[in-house]
């Protein structure tokens, strides 16, 4: 009696409808350059895995969390006390959103100093910048849903300063306000945004970014394509272990982290009480606020504020169309950009340790 192989039939039957082993002849080909700057190439990855986590611990803090201003900050305290690992989850939420932000912006100065935006990464990149807005739009909404003390100050003085912005600002604040207060209205806004139309948007771009790399593979730094000997590793098995043991290495920091420093919860808001002092945004908003600060509340007929967002508008585009400038034939332009980068680097974390000092 010959024995049937099931494992193989079901490989075939699977195959003939869904292609696998297409997929797989394309994984197969796939490689990585290895050059003195590959471990950048681990970046992407790991915002990945940090996604996956925020999906999965979202999707588990949905089942307690009530999204009205009465029972919002009770419920979070419930989870935090009375559910099993119910801390866990909500401090590995709130820690990895905080780390992904971190390893974007790694993420993103390493392809930018990398020149991995020029031809024909530039949607790459521009999708990529999409995604990091997307980012700090889930931070900006989620951080106000424990409704404490903190988050409701923090999102007012953030409302307020979008509300600033030329033209759409005032609009748009109070569109997401649900009015000119923050109440039930704002709380069930920032929800929707956060739980649904954030995902749709984050699974589409991501979708077309990741799309994207795969199309292109990874880009070669300057140094790597002068090089008279070129070395690349296959992306299955070779890269892919390494992915993962960067995956392991990351779980472990992310979960000691979360552990030892659980996150708080302070006393429930009251928006009728005066704004306690030393209200800080969260420190990926910091720069800004604290850049803001320095500013006189008029500089000649323009207000201060308005000025100083609309040149953190310009510092922003001028990152966003790095690719359509830098195209790589001009040597001086080429230059700027790497300088542009290095000042922004630098004043980014400069004012963001001071705000945080401060
Ligand atoms: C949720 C956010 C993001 C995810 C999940 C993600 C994921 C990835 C992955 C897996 C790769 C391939 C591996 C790597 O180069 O690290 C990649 C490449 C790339 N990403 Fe992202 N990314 C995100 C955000 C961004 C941002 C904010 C930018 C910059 C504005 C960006 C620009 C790029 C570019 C230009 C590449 C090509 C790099 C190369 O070929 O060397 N990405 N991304």
């Amino acid at each position: 009696m010959s024995s049937v192989d099931y494992g193989e039939k079901f490989y075939s039957w699977l195959d003939e409808r869904v292609g696998i082993s297409g997929l797989i002849k394309v994984a197969e080909k796939k490689e990585v350059p290895v050059h003195k700057q590959s471990m950048w190439y681990y970046m992407g990855g790991i915002a990945m895995v940090l996604l996956a986590i925020q999906g999965l611990t979202g999707i588990l803090l949905m089942v307690y969390y009530v999204p009205e201003i009465s029972s919002a900050h009770s419920s979070v305290l419930f989870i935090n006390t009375q559910i099993d690992f119910g801390w866990f989850v909500r401090s590995l939420h709130s820690w990895a959103a905080n780390i992904l932000i971190f390893i974007l912006f790694v993420h993103m100065f390493s392809a930018y100093f990398m020149k991995a935006y020029r031809k024909p990464r530039e949607i790459t990149w521009f999708s990529g910048m999409a995604l990091l807005v997307i980012c700090f739009a889930f931070g900006f909404t989620g951080y106000l849903l424990p409704w404490d003390e903190i988050a409701f100050f923090a999102t007012k003085i953030g409302l307020d300063i979008a509300a600033k912005t030329p033209f759409i600002g005032a609009t748009l604040a109070d569109m997401l306000r649900g009015g000119s207060e923050i109440g039930q209205g704002t709380i069930s806004r920032f929800f929707l945004i956060h739980v649904i139309l954030l995902p749709i948007a984050l699974v589409a771009v991501a979708g077309i970014h990741l799309l994207l790399v795969q199309l292109h593979g990874m880009s070669e730094p300057e140094s790597f394509k002068k090089a008279k000997k070129k070395k690349y590793e296959k992306f299955v098995p070779d890269f892919l272990v390494k992915d993962f043991m960067v995956w392991l290495f990351f779980f472990n920091i992310v979960a000691a982290v979360v552990a030892l420093f659980p996150w708080g919860l302070g006393p429930e808001a009251d928006p009728f009480a005066p704004a306690p002092a030393g209200i800080k945004p969260e420190w990926y908003f910091l720069a800004m606020f604290q850049f803001l600060k320095l500013l006189p509340p008029h500089i000649g007929p323009f207000e201060g504020e308005i000025l100083g967002l609309m040149f953190f508008g310009v510092l922003a585009l001028i990152l966003l169309v790095a690719p359509i400038v830098d195209t790589g034939k001009n040597k001086f332009i080429s230059k700027c950009f790497d300088i542009y980068g290095i000042l922004f680097t630098i004043g980014f974390l400069g004012f963001t340790v001071w705000g945080i000092l401060d």
